[in-house]
């Protein structure tokens, strides 16, 4: 028997199961799609139970691929901000609803305004309540359903609600508790003042860990689901965005780390849980106890590569099936600046560096002389640009960088990551384990959680580097004078967006 460790990612097109050795390599891995419903723009929900027979059938395929594992703890990650809302005999009370889900805006407003303005709940919290935070969608079901309400004794994040099934535990965590936006990030604990302001039941609440603890075991319920022996220690674990920067190896100031995944992200450790001034980032606990994480999330990253390899597809022959390998081989055959075609990549709204839920995305500066390679190519760049907005702002808290730590699925593409090389100025590393996002962390905070490795700076030095690439210096000046364009697009739009959404052409 070989000693492993568990890492379950309720992700959000899917959950990922694997399992890893002492040394951090991965031994097996398995991911089980499942779909988000939009029963209206703008909203996403997911019932739970894909969660759990996709964490079930995620988990039995690592158990098949390596029958020789003796799994000594587990950890969680998952989306954050999704709530999962129970009653008493923690029955599902209506499908939870997701991070991306843009319908809280007026319920954001009133916490924001219970807290006494935004600056009174940055005092608090250190986070805006931005629009998806599990906060507002706590209001929205009081205000919108309140006889469902009224039947809420607990809400839990994705990965919690595994938790409470595998564990019988309810139990969160520092990272994804920050994401609530009910949480005092600089003290580590519910903002009681806050819950007091806009009258949240504390108890609706979990109890809230450090990540590595460990919050409960393999139940026999959850042993017989899962396939699993009963008794195995459950980890904290983390929020996928937060656990998945441990997951490269991120845990130094200077070290950024990007994530190309449904969303795109920017995110960096920090030692001290820095200002967050006008509230534009998110500055969350980290997964290792005095360490803190800021990050500048966008709404529209691979999601937006994704919707456009849909529509390229649907006009071939074998609609629908144009890969992501022939969509980056296309874009591959535009230069740097795709002859000054911009793409912007507000599909789902965007939250970072703009928080607004009516930004809508657009192909600027079409000539007849683009092709298919070029827009390709300017999607890929848009995203790219959305990620150096995002971190112009970061700077402003003090970050630098000196390396970037690619990951999710977009840093499968070569061409993807050198972008970033050029646009960013400096190396891009892929690291083992990293594609694998935040199943990896979360079996890394499992292995401190339960001693295999004193700490989790250990943890994070198991993160290897696999690939390597350099700036091409003449790409990059071309990409950063291109970016203040891109720069100058949304604030040139941003009214327009408002009005084509107040037109209400799609109801
Ligand atoms: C982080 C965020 C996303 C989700 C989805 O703030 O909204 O990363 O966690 O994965």
């Amino acid at each position: 028997m070989i000693l492993a460790l568990l890492g379950i990612d309720i992700g959000t097109s899917g959950c990922k199961a694997l399992l890893i050795d002492a040394d951090g390599a991965v031994l097996a891995s398995r991911t089980e799609s499942y779909g988000v419903s939009q029963p209206r723009p703008g909203w996403t929900e997911q019932d739970p139970s894909l969660w759990i027979e996709g964490a079930r059938r995620a988990v039995a395929g690592v158990l098949q691929q390596r029958p020789d594992a003796e799994i000594g703890g587990i950890g969680l990650s998952g989306q954050m901000h999704g709530m999962t809302p129970l009653d008493e005999a923690h029955n599902v009370l209506r499908p939870a609803l997701l991070w991306n889900d843009q319908r809280n805006a007026a319920e954001c407003a009133e916490i924001t305004e219970r807290a006494g303005g935004a600056e009174a709940l940055l005092a608090l919290t250190n986070n805006r309540m931005l629009i998806g935070y599990t906060g507002g969608k706590i209001l929205w079901m009081r205000n919108h359903e309140p006889a469902l309400y009224a039947h809420l004794r607990h809400v839990l994040n994705p990965k919690d609600y595994l938790r409470l099934i595998l564990t019988g535990e309810i139990a969160t965590e520092v990272s994804d508790a920050s994401g609530t936006g009910l949480f005092d990030v600089r003290q580590r604990s519910w903002s009681r003042p806050l819950l007091d302001r806009v009258d949240i039941d504390p108890a609706l609440l979990a109890p809230c860990h450090e990540s590595h603890a460990i919050t409960g075991r393999v139940s026999r319920s959850g042993a017989a689901l899962f396939g699993l022996a009963e008794g195995i220690p459950v980890v904290g674990g983390g929020g996928d965005s937060v656990i998945q920067t441990l997951g490269s190896g991120v845990m130094a100031p200077g070290e950024l780390q990007t994530t190309i995944g449904t969303a795109g992200i920017v995110a960096g450790a920090l030692t001290a849980p820095e200002d967050n001034p006008d509230g534009r980032l998110q500055i969350f606990c980290n997964v290792a106890p005095e360490a803190w994480h800021c990050m500048g999330v966008s709404l529209n990253a691979g999601g937006a590569m994704a919707w456009f390899r849909g529509v390229m597809g649907a006009f071939g022959p074998a609609a629908d099936e144009l890969s992501f390998d022939e969509i980056v081989e296309r874009a591959s055959q535009s230069p740097a600046g795709s002859r000054g075609l911009f793409f912007l990549p507000y599909l789902y709204g965007e939250r970072c560096p703009h928080p607004d839920p009516l930004a809508r995305g657009a192909f600027i500066g079409l000539t007849a002389r683009h092709d298919a390679g070029d827009l390709a190519r300017s999607v890929m760049e848009g995203v790219t640009y959305a990620l150096y907005d995002i971190y112009a702002l970061m700077k402003r808290t003090g970050t630098g960088h000196t390396v970037i730590k690619a990951s999710g699925g977009g840093a499968r593409s070569e061409l993807w990551r050198q972008m970033q090389a050029d646009l960013f100025d400096c190396e891009v590393v892929t690291t083992e384990g990293a594609a694998e996002g935040g199943a990896f962390g979360a079996a890394l905070v499992a292995g401190v959680g339960t001693g295999i490795w004193p700490d989790t700076h250990t943890a994070a030095a198991l993160c290897r580097p696999l690939t390597r690439q350099t700036p091409d210096k003449a790409a990059g000046q071309v990409l950063r004078g291109a970016f203040e364009i891109f720069h100058s697009l949304y604030p040139a739009l941003s009214q327009s967006f408002a009005t084509i959404s107040e037109a209400a052409l799609d109801p």
